[in-house]
């Protein structure tokens, strides 16, 4: 598969290219630089691709009532989540391989992140070592949380340790993801013929033995693998993929710290519905007993507005990061953020919020009382 030529990666280092100023315009930039098959590979869905429309329709579906003339001085996009102070409820999901999109890789995305007072959740398949990606995410300053993304293959000792460093390296948290026991049947992938580049490590995964899918049907997690996880972690876990509230009430009832309503950005089950359309119910099984996050489609400042009002607690935003790392490395990255923490702050203000608490009122996104 082509790779990025070093030249062409060094030369989109350093600042964004002038005239992008939304998601969508970083991710029409991005797919003008990177090769046809690691574009399918990052942007592309499962199957047909109806939940990966469908995640970012139902968004632009939700109107939002407003209220006006409301004291707006000294808004902040300040929240808690697992019990921690952070600077906004924005988080950079857990996605593979950033260095496909730029040589940087997990450290140019993590010191975006931690620069722009966004949460980081590194994923197992990260091509950098979580100690490395600990350290730049920055120690100092007013930072968001800092977790680590586990797959739970059957290997409850490779799991054990990896949750042990991430520990001691300064990870809050674990999630687990739930929702991928087999990989979705990726259409865009196969038709491009995406390969991971073998030059690209994997260095929190042993060497990688091709599974039949009888093996990894038998090394699918459970839910007593989530049950042993909670005995055996130093570090609250989240589960990644509940969208069922019967899941949701049986992660809570086992103590998870929280849950991740998604469908994997569209990834693994085609015609799944939409994250937005699901959360409600998710948020009103957990009924505040554990903290509630959501991903999918999350584009504008107005859909994390609209997340908080329909029960999420936080967003994780995941493509748009590699397309602004795609576009200018870490500086890409942290535009990104920038451009959504800003369109953040301006939507609280255009809906009369002055505080995240003050989002979580399904009147915004309801019918207006007569
Ligand atoms: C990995 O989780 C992927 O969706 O590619």
């Amino acid at each position: 598969m082509p790779r990025l030529e070093p030249a062409t990666a060094s030369a989109r280092h350093t600042a964004p290219p002038p005239g992008l100023i939304s998601l969508a315009d970083h991710e029409a930039h991005a797919r003008s630089v990177l090769d046809p098959a690691t574009w399918a590979y990052i942007n592309g869905g499962a199957g047909d691709g109806f939940t990966l429309r469908a995640n970012r329709d139902a968004w632009d579906a939700v109107a939002l009532h407003p209220r006006v003339l409301a004291p707006l001085a000294g808004l902040e996009t300040r929240t808690t989540l697992l019990g921690k102070a952070c600077p906004s409820p924005i988080l950079v999901a857990p996605m593979a391989r950033h260095g496909l999109a730029h040589p940087d890789g997990e450290l140019a995305t993590a010191l975006a992140a931690s620069a722009l007072g966004a949460g980081f959740v590194l994923g197992t398949q990260s091509g950098r070592p979580l100690e490395e990606v600990a350290k730049a995410f920055a120690p100092g300053g007013e930072r968001g949380p800092l977790w680590f993304q586990l797959y739970g293959f059957g290997d409850r000792d490779g799991m054990r340790e990896l949750v042990a460093r991430a520990s001691a390296a300064g990870y809050e948290a674990v999630m687990l993801t739930v929702d991928a026991p087999v990989q979705g049947v990726r259409d865009d992938e196969r038709r491009a013929g995406f390969a991971p580049p073998p030059g690209l490590p994997m260095p929190h995964l042993p060497p990688q033995a091709a599974a039949g899918l009888a093996d990894l049907l038998a090394r699918a997690p459970t839910w007593d693998d989530v049950a042993w996880l909670l005995a055996h972690s130093p570090l609250p876990v989240l589960l990644k993929g509940i969208t069922h509230p019967d899941d949701a009430r049986l992660a809570v009832e086992l103590g998870v710290a929280g849950l991740v309503v998604s469908n994997h950005g569209g990834r693994v089950l085609d015609t799944m519905p939409a994250t937005a359309t699901l959360l409600p119910a998710v948020a009103s099984a957990v009924a505040g007993r554990c903290a509630v996050l959501v991903d999918g489609g999350v584009r504008r400042g107005t859909d994390i507005v609209k997340a908080i009002a329909l029960g999420a607690d936080a967003v994780l935003v995941g493509r748009p990061i590699l397309h602004g790392l795609a576009n200018a490395g870490a500086a890409g990255a942290a535009h990104v953020l920038r451009l959504l923490g800003d369109e953040f702050s301006a939507a609280m203000a255009l809906c009369g919020r002055r505080r995240v608490a003050d989002l979580r009122d399904p009147a915004l996104v309801g019918r207006p009382a007569p």
